[in-house]
């Protein structure tokens, strides 16, 4: 299917929005593009290696890059990296070129999906549900402004929830 304008995945880390796009992209026959895979590929480094080596505000500023190469890519499904939508310049930009789905999860859903993970630098040394409750308390309100569609995932296979984001939108 040919999209009229990109489809981006927000919402917090480990809710699923890698594996939504996976599921979105065989659905609709669309391509599907991951803005933490663009960032590691241009730089050939992991995220923990950016982060420790150059810093965050280094991984923001290449994060909205993504967003300044996908304005010029062809309409596709977009899973963001849990941060995007929490500078506002990434919003407007996404909102110029697409539809913003917010995709929820309880804070015990996300800590199942991310506990044995060492990918995440903002949650290595804080692998535990009160601070990812935290966080999420604190990022809640700048994703929900960002979205145009808000999902509940808890309970539901990334296919489940493709279907309900088709439905959505
Ligand atoms: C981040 C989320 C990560 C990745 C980086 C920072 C965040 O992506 O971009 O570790 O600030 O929420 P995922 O949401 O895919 O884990």
């Amino acid at each position: 299917m040919d999209l009229q304008k990109h489809l981006f995945l927000i919402g917090f880390m480990g809710v699923g929005k890698t594996s939504t796009s996976r599921e979105l992209g065989r659905k609709l026959d669309a391509e599907e593009v991951d803005t933490d895979a663009m960032i590691v590929e241009q730089e050939q480094r992991s995220i923990p290696e950016i982060f420790e080596q150059s810093g965050e505000a280094y991984f923001r500023q290449m994060e909205t890059g993504t967003l300044d190469k996908l304005a010029g890519m062809k309409p596709c499904i977009v899973a963001c990296g849990g941060g995007m939508a929490m500078r506002e310049e990434n919003v407007e930009k996404m909102k110029q070129i697409g539809t913003v789905v917010f995709l929820t999860a309880t804070p015990e859903t996300i800590y199942e999906h991310v506990k044995d993970s060492t990918n995440r630098p903002l949650l290595n040394g804080n692998m535990n549900i009160p601070y990812i409750r935290k966080l999420m308390e604190e990022r809640h309100p700048k994703y929900k402004a960002a979205a145009d569609v808000e999902i509940t995932t808890d309970g539901c296979t990334p296919a489940e929830v493709a279907d309900k984001i088709i439905q959505a939108v």
